[in-house]
């Protein structure tokens, strides 16, 4: 449905939310509450602008895109930030808008029509610092517990969705496959990868095959922001349920920043 819209209207549909919450899809709601805090606001308002530019070459300019989406993800409140990114989603109208969040034609897929072997992102992120450290933590902070029964312990469930996001906007940016699931991988594949086929499944696998992210994923439907909570009741005055949303916001968003992943909070590595 997206695709046929012009980037004009796309812009707004991200910056506005295209359908009332009334219909509960909760990743509306989620960038909602983004617009009412300006911080959220601002951080995503540059990356829409930068996903959806053009650069002089025709595609888009991907390098400017993944970075501003990196600042998005590492000084946005986490609060509204994880809700637009891992909102729940019942039907395919939510989970689709779940697999548009960030622009991916730009800074997900492409620039060819077909995914590259896993290998090639893999390979360019370990050469970078960027990349690097982030898909380190990804792998600390997400590897299955075997002792815990459904993948994660309790407390690595948030480390795990922290460092999934911080990967949103470097070379192995992950994304939802379809709209039918909430089955994440990178844009690759592992067809071509010769006699390296186990090391890029297993690459592969860290998103495809991971019971703590998977579960991480499924769990934060029951910790849904509290402050995201109103958005949900259709009696409520608009305009008062928002001032209500970013005041708590900006208290909730000092005690998160406190626990942000300090790979995420390295300035020079924006
Ligand atoms: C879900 O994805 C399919 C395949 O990409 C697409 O044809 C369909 O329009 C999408 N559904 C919604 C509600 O956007």
């Amino acid at each position: 449905m997206v695709r046929c819209l012009g980037p004009a209207l796309l812009l707004l549909l991200l910056l506005l939310g295209s359908v009332s919450s009334v219909g509960g899809n909760r990743c509306v709601d989620a960038a909602e509450a983004c617009t009412a805090d300006a911080r959220c606001q601002r951080l995503r308002s540059e990356y829409v602008a930068q996903c959806l530019g053009r650069a002089a070459q025709g595609g888009c300019p991907r390098a400017r895109c993944r970075r501003a989406l990196r600042r998005f993800f590492a000084r946005g409140p986490p609060a509204l930030t994880h809700a637009l990114l891992f909102c729940p989603c019942a039907g395919p109208a939510c989970a689709e808008r779940r697999r548009q969040t960030f622009v991916p034609s730009c800074a997900f897929s492409g620039p060819g029509p077909a995914p590259p072997s896993c290998l090639e992102p893999l390979n360019f992120c370990e050469r970078s610092r960027v990349c690097r450290p982030r898909l380190l933590a990804f792998q600390v902070s997400c590897t299955p517990a075997p002792s815990a029964p459904d993948g994660c312990l309790l407390d690595q469930r948030a480390r795990c969705l922290r460092a999934y996001a911080g990967l949103v906007g470097t070379a192995v940016t992950p994304n939802y496959v379809d709209n039918v699931s909430a089955r994440v991988a990178p844009w690759c594949d592992c067809g071509a990868s010769g006699n390296r086929r186990e090391d890029c499944e297993a690459f592969r696998g860290l998103f495809t095959r991971n019971r703590c992210l998977d579960g991480a994923i499924q769990a934060f439907a029951s910790g849904w922001p509290p402050v995201l909570l109103d958005q949900l009741n259709p009696q409520g005055d608009p305009e008062h349920s928002l001032l209500q949303v970013s005041s708590t916001c900006r208290a909730l968003e000092r005690r998160s920043l406190l626990s942000i992943l300090p790979v995420l909070a390295l300035p020079a590595l924006l």
